[in-house]
């Protein structure tokens, strides 16, 4: 049984963790939350001693010190210092809570008015309802636990009851409370161009906060983080992961007090966040996730894959992606209808399936027309009708770029509608050269699903490319009478639209800010894969995917084959900018056009042999191989049934140690035997775990520069690396 309740006890199980709560003199408390145990009367664990200056109840005395009990939902100005999860101004002015135990429920599932991105497919869900009692105020806890993955689901619902009005100033999502925890925070951290590094600290006395308030989750950081034993390694170690599904403003705080106990708050961020309730009212946070693993970073890791995978990202997409061929970095903004038809020929002699018009298909430059979504009559005379039919002609799909809740000011629509900006009274910035739709404008939001609707019904489109490229400043609705409102209510909005496109058009999209500016669950609930980045030099682009799988699965991260002129300033061969394709969704983004014939051939090749590992990068469970990260990454992707695995070493930097080394692989099963690629050898897994394989020539003996299968590895140098599958013989 996932949920037991028992002995003023909620006992949570997943296949390999336990989450044990208790109510003690009418609080909720956590007990223990981490690997299974047999046990569940762990009340001696609880921290009895007496805290000095701590305040506490008043009817029980010291025999209960608020700050030496370990919540699930803490109120402010309340008597318990640490940071709180929840804040509320009630109808006199007062601000603070204090929630108590009123009673459980549990549901079959999720509600049904719960309206945002959520853990599909979840279950079994235990409704604790508390109380402040003096302000009649509920928080309803919700804990759903998601067994395969090994987590829990955490969200919370805000209650008036008072008969007044009331305003939220905090509404977290999840709280969770550890004693003496002793933990390193591994977070990530980036920029546009530069996204997804992994950044690890230790947890010291104070807080340490990881937030957005760009209006989305931002470049900068992102929602998820763990809290790893400090000696826990990729492998091994204990390691509690969160993340949250939510695209806007958040806030994920971590606090080690003075006695060492950690406290982790996460959720809507309260900055500038301020959210009425009249008498009845409601408000449901957004859901947040936790898993814990004992096998390292990677255990924690793989566990959340396997939630955006076979919980999140929208099932018609488990088994398939398309390969892309985009104009962006091919054309930018020349592009035109002819290109577009010579392109979409080479589109399909290397094996696309899709051809995506990227921006530039309604404008010149980057100033003009965002909001009409009309094609450029110079470049695009005959429309988009014409051309989707050419490109169906040649066997391939058409997609086609948005940026829905942006406008130029050179617009017809800004001078329609000035008031249907994003404003607070302010002139205002802008960002390349727009501003921001107010999407928390319900009429907005009908708008423009009336401007895609019109060309997703008309044309033969199965692919969106959903874009975004500013973040959101002076925020504030011109249909809301409270501002506190206005970007969560911005989220929910585009919620709404990505709701409405997807369900009635069936279309595929794929997300996009600026690259990964909004990289979330949250998005990835209705957008199976996201570009990752602006950025696709090969070098850089393995770091941050390196970086990026950390939290995510390769199947939702979209990369593409590209000139490889970039940034890192290294050159880089055909062959070694595909390799990086081998975890991520993959497509082109070059002009095709300029190809040679040997090029289209090579390019082809790619496409078939990259089409037949869609099963590892969809489906397979990801291990990093002792990956130093400095001069070369290594990976394997193994079968849910171990049967098979692809493995892919990438050297980004020249280092002549590394001419051939011995990796060590993971994740296979020790009593089976294994092909290793076309090497000849066949090892137990236990072998290739514990000896390991020696990347050198022995694996690729007949390497030919044109077969994208056997990438020469050359003395240590930066730009090369192989691909090839292990796989099981049975006898
Ligand atoms: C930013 C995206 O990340 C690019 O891929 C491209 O679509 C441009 N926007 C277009 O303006």
């Amino acid at each position: 049984m996932a949920i037991t309740v028992r002995d003023s006890k909620f006992i949570l199980k997943t296949d390999n963790t336990a989450w044990i709560l208790r109510i003690a003199e009418g609080y909720l408390e956590s007990l223990y939350y981490g690997a299974d145990v047999p046990d569940c009367d762990l009340e001696y664990l609880v921290n009895t001693q007496i805290l000095n200056f701590a305040p506490y109840d008043a009817d029980l005395g010291l025999k209960y010190i608020y700050g030496a009990r370990l919540y699930l939902y803490s109120g402010a100005n309340s008597g318990d210092f640490r940071t709180p999860a929840c804040d509320v101004v009630d109808q006199n002015g007062y601000t603070g809570c204090r929630f108590s135990y009123a009673g459980y429920e549990i549901l079959p599932e999720t509600p049904a008015d719960f309206a945002m991105p959520k853990i599909r497919g979840g279950g079994e869900t235990l409704k604790i309802l508390l109380t402040d009692r003096d302000k009649k105020i509920d928080a309803e806890l919700y804990f759903q636990p998601a067994e395969d993955c090994d987590a829990f689901v955490r969200y919370a619902r805000i209650v008036n009851r008072s008969g007044g009005v009331v305003s939220l100033k905090k509404a977290a999502s999840l709280q969770l409370d550890f004693d003496n925890g002793r933990f390193d925070l591994l977070s990530v951290a980036g920029a546009p161009g530069d996204e997804m590094r992994n950044l690890r600290r230790p947890v010291t006395q104070g807080k340490a906060e990881i937030s957005s308030r760009f209006g989305v989750t931002g470049h900068s950081a992102n929602p998820f983080f763990a809290l790893c034993a400090p000696s826990a390694t990729e492998d091994a170690g204990e390691c509690y992961g969160f993340n949250l599904l939510y695209s806007g403003n958040f806030k994920n705080e971590i606090e080690c007090d003075c006695h060492g106990c950690v406290r982790v708050v996460s959720g809507i961020s309260d900055e500038n966040f301020f959210w009425t309730l009249k008498d009845g009212d409601s408000f449901y946070t957004p859901q947040a996730v936790c898993v814990f693993s004992e096998e390292g970073i990677g255990g924690m890791s793989r566990r959340f894959h396997r939630l955006c995978r076979e919980h999140v990202i929208p099932p018609r997409y488990k088994d398939t992606r398309p390969v892309v061929a985009n104009t962006w970095e091919s054309f930018y903004f020349t592009v035109d209808e002819d290109k577009v038809r010579a392109f979409a020929k080479k589109a399909k002699e290397i094996g696309a399936d899709t051809v995506v018009l990227d921006d530039g298909w309604f404008r010149n430059e980057d100033n003009e027309n965002l909001g009409d979504w009309e094609p450029d009559s110079r470049r695009f005379p005959s429309g988009l009708g014409k051309l989707v039919e050419a490109v169906k002609a040649e066997g391939l799909n058409f997609g086609l770029w948005f940026e829905p809740e942006m406008i130029s000011r050179r617009s017809k629509l800004f001078k329609a509608h000035p008031e249907w900006l994003l404003q607070n009274g302010d002139k205002g910035s802008e960002s390349r050269n727009q501003y921001v739709l107010d999407m928390a404008n319900p009429a907005v939001v009908d708008h423009v699903f009336g401007v895609m609707a019109a060309y997703l019904s008309r044309y033969d489109i199965s692919y969106v490319k959903w874009d975004m490229n500013r973040y959101l400043s002076e925020v504030g609705s011109g249909c809301l009478s409270n501002q506190g409102e206005a970007s969560h209510r911005y989220a929910l909005g585009v919620y709404a639209l990505l709701e409405r496109i997807t369900e009635e058009f069936g279309v595929l999209v794929e997300g996009c800010a600026g690259g990964g500016g909004r990289f979330d669950l949250g998005m990835l609930y209705y957008e199976p894969m996201i570009w990752l980045s602006d950025n696709t030099d090969p070098y850089n682009r393995t770091e941050i995917q390196f970086g990026a799988a950390t939290a995510y699965p390769p199947c939702a991260l979209s990369y593409h084959f590209s000139k490889g002129e970039g940034t890192s300033g290294k050159p880089s061969g055909p062959y070694f900018r595909m390799l990086a394709a081998n975890f991520a969704c993959f497509g082109y983004e070059l002009d095709l056009t300029k190809l040679s014939g040997e090029e289209i051939a090579a390019c082809r090749a790619f496409t078939e042999k990259r089409r037949s590992y869609d099963k590892y990068v969809l489906g397979g469970d990801f291990y990093k191989l002792d990956a130093d990260g400095k001069y070369y990454y290594a990976c394997l992707q193994v079968l849910k049934d171990r049967s098979a695995a692809l493995l892919t070493f990438i050297q980004v930097d020249a280092q002549i140690r590394y001419e051939s080394l011995v990796l060590r692989l993971k994740g296979l099963k020790s009593d089976a035997r294994y092909k290793v690629g076309e090497s000849g050898l066949v090892l137990y897994g236990r072998t290739l775990e514990k000896a390991g394989v020696r990347i050198s020539d022995l694996l690729c003996p007949h390497w030919k520069e044109e077969d994208p299968s056997r990438i020469a590895l050359k003395a240590g140098k930066a730009g090369s690396g192989i691909a090839f599958e292990i796989v099981e013989v049975k006898d």
